[in-house]
């Protein structure tokens, strides 16, 4: 089993430690017998009780206050789930998951509180103090990739563009744009959500890497579509290898078991 975790675009180098606790735990609860999808979901989780990360606890506040938060999970099997703008819950990748069992792909706003509060998902309230002691108002999404050796899983979790509008909604719900998992490979994406989801960034990674580029080629071109002052990092992995970069500082780990 492969897996890989980040911090989002912008998170400090030094938060490695948040993720390679992520990926730690993610790998020790599957060696246990977790599913890989729940070992992804356990990874996002970790980050987003993590307050130095922008997503759950530490998610950004929009212009009014209030944190709404985003969050996907997709396995290779086709499977995907998403959240948008939910408020009031501690981990919406757990949402996102339960999602996957579901009918639905995405839920939003009211509709995604109400499924979320049906399956005992944990609350927490959105207007919550952020008690950091950093600004961290560049900090991006966190996200976790992994392969069992059959199986793909990516996962993301936002708390969205600091200071933005409510209802605003980045890459990482929309399918195709923050993450995609397919046969031959995973990938998760963070930065400016605008700018990912018009580039549909995931899923043209993921063809990338059904060509069989390596994944290193496959970071280094997928990099060069955004320019330096356009926020944006990705970690993937595929039968064969994984990368992991951004265009300025981005937290994150790889661990292999
Ligand atoms: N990349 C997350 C967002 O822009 O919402």
């Amino acid at each position: 089993m492969i897996i890989l975790t980040h911090g989002g675009a912008g998170s400090h180098n030094e938060q490695y430690t948040g993720t390679d606790l992520a990926a730690q735990e993610a790998v020790s609860a599957w060696e246990k017998g977790a599913s890989l999808t729940d070992a992804v979901c356990i990874a996002v989780s970790i980050l987003e009780d993590n307050p130095h990360f922008n997503a759950g606890i530490g998610s950004h506040a929009r212009s009014d206050g209030t944190s709404q938060m985003d969050a996907a999970i997709m396995e290779s099997s086709g499977q995907f789930g998403a959240v948008a703008c939910l408020e009031n819950f501690k981990n919406p990748v757990c949402v996102a998951r339960k999602l996957l069992d579901s009918p639905y792909n995405l839920l939003c706003g009211r509709g995604a509180e109400e499924f979320a509060k049906a399956h005992d998902c944990e609350p927490y309230p959105s207007n919550a103090p952020k008690n950091t002691g950093v600004d961290f108002s560049l900090e991006d999404t966190v996200g976790c990739v992994a392969y069992d050796g059959l199986k793909f899983v990516a996962g993301l979790s936002s708390g969205g563009t600091h200071q933005s509008l409510p209802g605003r909604v980045g890459d990482v719900p929309l399918f195709g744009c923050g993450l995609y998992a397919g046969l031959k490979g995973a990938v998760a994406c963070t930065g400016s959500g605008e700018a990912i989801t018009l580039r549909m960034t995931a899923f043209r990674a993921w063809q990338l890497i059904e060509k069989g580029i390596p994944a290193e080629t496959v970071l280094e071109e997928v990099l060069s579509w955004f320019d330096k002052d356009t926020a944006f990092g990705i970690i993937l992995v595929t039968e064969t290898g994984y990368a992991g970069g951004a265009n300025r500082s981005m937290a994150w780990s790889s661990l292999e078991a």
